[in-house]
């Protein structure tokens, strides 16, 4: 009940930030087996924690509250009470040591019990990290079949994951805390984590070792669907974008591939194939831009061509100046990015 309240009131506040996508934040309310292992001992450590508290602070007002018996004048060491008090002080030393030797016992069986789950026949990804956005792979042998796509994250309910991260800049950390516990993403180095998600649901995770400026706008989502619908995904972002049909979105093309766009971003199909920024083939499915920052709408895209370091400051794309033409036919042709 705690924790379907704390993770409620995580979701509505969450929600207030962004209205329209659904999504779950919570470390109480696992969806995953190793996040419900994390629970367990989470919850363990609270009622543990919360006892020790309880007694040690009426042990305490006890002794304030309580009047001396024997005056400090008279007051001898070998005192029988005294000795008394000395035997409960030991025992409740001996209590405090075995109840800390408990919980290091449990913490390491959780973290053995978490690494020893080895899947079988899992799906497999690349997250990179970056300043401050998340680039997400699905390879495949066939190079034409890698799916590139940024801070959206889809998967299969009930199929293990297995995930290769690592970073392009700083020390990030992978924390999507209804599916698994955190994972630093290293420059230079490869980490692999595996995850399963037992329950469809959109699970918002963030990154959770600071890594600059913009370290509070690092989110993404990760989507647990069904291995149909998963497929599905799957194949639509294998394709290559589309060449628009309408006039509007053909001038936007043009735009795009004649201006700065082309210098960070790829959309598969033309020429545009920079991997600074977020790779753009599919930019209309996502449900958020600037990781997880804003909804993915016409508004919130123009605000962010034009002037994004207004709206994430220190972030790697530059103001663009153009006129409002050019940025509706602009807008245009990314929404057909789908
Ligand atoms: Cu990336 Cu904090």
């Amino acid at each position: 009940m705690k924790g379907r309240f704390i993770s409620a009131c995580g979701v509505s506040v969450f929600l207030a930030g962004c209205s329209g996508l659904q999504s779950s934040q919570s470390v109480v309310n696992p969806e995953g087996l190793q996040a419900a292992r994390i629970d367990h001992l989470f919850w363990l450590m609270f009622w543990v924690c919360t006892i020790a508290f309880v007694i040690t602070i009426a042990a305490l007002s006890r002794a304030v509250l309580r009047k001396r018996e024997t005056p400090v004048e008279n007051f001898r060491p070998v005192d029988r009470a005294e000795a008394t008090k000395t035997r409960v002080v030991a025992v409740a030393i001996a209590i405090t040591v075995l109840s800390l030797f408990g919980l290091l016992v449990s913490s390491i069986l959780t973290g053995k019990a978490i690494a020893s789950l080895h899947p079988q026949n899992p799906l497999t990804i690349e997250v990179v990290g970056h300043q401050w956005w998340w680039e997400i792979r699905y390879p495949n042998s066939d190079a034409s079949k890698t799916v590139i796509t940024a801070n959206e994250i889809h998967v299969p309910v009930g199929t293990p994951v297995v995930m290769n991260s690592t970073s392009r800049d700083v020390i990030h950390s992978f924390w999507a805390p209804n599916i698994h516990g955190k994972r630093d993403l290293i420059p230079g180095y490869q980490t692999a984590l595996w995850f399963q998600a037992d329950k469809e649901g959109t699970y918002r995770g963030q990154c959770a070792e600071f890594c600059g400026h913009q370290h509070a706008h690092m989110a993404f989502f990760l989507v647990a669907e069904t291995p149909e619908k998963f497929n599905a995904w799957l194949q639509q972002q294998r394709t290559s974008a589309k060449d628009p049909q309408d006039a509007a979105a053909q001038k936007g093309q043009q735009f795009f591939l004649s201006h700065t766009c082309v210098m960070c971003h790829t959309v598969r199909g033309t020429i545009a194939g920079s991997n600074v920024g977020p790779d753009l083939t599919h930019l209309a499915s996502r449900q958020t831009i600037a990781a997880g920052t804003l909804p993915n709408n016409p508004g919130n895209l123009g605000g962010w061509i034009i002037n994004s370091q207004s709206i994430k400051p220190g972030n790697r794309m530059p103001p663009n100046q153009m006129n409002s033409d050019d940025l509706q036919s602009l807008l245009t042709y990314l929404e057909t990015l789908k």
